[in-house]
């Protein structure tokens, strides 16, 4: 089954929210039966699952993500999002990784090859490199995206890094985790072309700190010809914005909220438009990317 949405009808502002033009055009969206392909635990403490789902491939873009029905019984009822980790539309494949954390994350450890889910997808608007206007970018002999993620936020990156890589845009990542535990593979994006640095907070992988103790140090550097994307929990990006404030480079930050329908309609995933206290953003249908001045992130780090 596929349905049709408008980013610009499902969430006022989206555009304006995002500072950037991927949306106004339909998009589809697909719910199907997708099958497991693959299942396996890899570093970090987190499962990672290949799905059959071609449509979903085909149009997905990077910072999309999935709303995946965990259980056929009544419990849990709500579906959950997952970021499309990579996407081949070649293949006709689509990757979710994630952490347990709770009943739904629980219950899909139970995969295997061959189980059958259903997926709804892709979802959100997604975010790429084409999108982003400004003449300086335009014209930059070799522009360079910044990524800065946190946790699990780390995961909806890969697609980013390999489209900006491939345009020859230079591209670092900071990537940030509690403990060596918790560090999930970055081999994909060395092998995109994209620098890795890490840090941890005990400093038992890559230098001791917080991933914003990494980026503190470039902000100085960061111009007109950069973009830098975060995505992570709310505490980080509210103190990646705090330390970019001055910066010439624009930020955008990819948000994560509870969720329940993914497409718009129940307004469970409202965040609040900075500086307007009467204003509300989707999550789902007018994110997850963000300008980072557009929404409210809190108050002090
Ligand atoms: C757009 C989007 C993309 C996401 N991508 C990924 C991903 O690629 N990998 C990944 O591991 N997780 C991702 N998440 C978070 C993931 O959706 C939740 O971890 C999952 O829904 C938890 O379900 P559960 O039933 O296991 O936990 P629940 O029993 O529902 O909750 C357990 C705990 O997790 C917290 N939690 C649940 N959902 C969220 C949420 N949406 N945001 C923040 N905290 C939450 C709850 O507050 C609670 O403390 C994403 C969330 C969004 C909105
Ligand atoms: S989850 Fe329903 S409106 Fe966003």
């Amino acid at each position: 089954m596929s349905l049709l949405v408008n980013s610009n009808t499902i969430g006022a502002g989206a555009e304006e929210a995002r500072g950037h033009s991927g949306g106004g055009a339909l998009r589809e969206i697909y719910d199907v039966n997708a099958q497991v392909v693959s299942v396996a635990v890899v570093p970090g403490e987190v499962y990672r699952a290949k799905l059959v789902a071609p449509e979903i491939a085909r149009s997905a873009r990077p910072l999309q993500f999935v709303n995946v029905e965990v259980s056929q019984g009544p419990h849990p009822f709500l579906r959950r999002p997952f970021s499309l980790s990579w996407f081949s539309a070649a293949e006709g494949l689509i990757e979710i990784t994630w952490a347990v954390v709770g009943e739904g994350s629980k219950i899909m450890t139970q995969w295997e090859t061959g189980t059958e889910v259903r997926v709804l997808g892709p979802l959100g608007n997604g975010f790429s490199l084409k999108d982003i206007k400004g003449e300086a970018l335009q014209n930059a002999d070799r522009p360079r995206l910044w990524l800065v993620g946190g946790g699990t936020g780390l995961l909806p990156m890969y697609p980013l890094a390999k489209e900006a890589a491939s345009q020859g845009w230079e591209v670092a990542l900071f990537y940030g985790a509690r403990s060596m535990a918790q560090v999930m593979d970055t081999s994909r994006f060395v092998k995109a072309g994209c620098r890795v640095i890490v840090a941890t907070e005990d400093g038992t992988y890559g230098s001791r700190g917080r991933v914003t103790d990494l980026l503190e140090p470039v902000i100085p550097e960061l111009g007109h010809e950069d973009v830098i994307v975060a995505c992570g929990p709310v505490p980080m990006l509210r103190s990646v914005k705090n330390l970019m404030a001055l910066s010439a480079a624009p930020l955008y930050v990819s948000l994560e909220s509870r969720m329940a329908c993914g497409t718009g309609l129940c307004k469970g995933c409202a965040v609040r438009a900075a500086g307007d206290e009467e204003k509300y953003y989707h999550v789902c249908s007018d994110g997850p990317v963000f300008r980072a001045d557009q929404v409210e992130l809190g108050g002090a780090p």
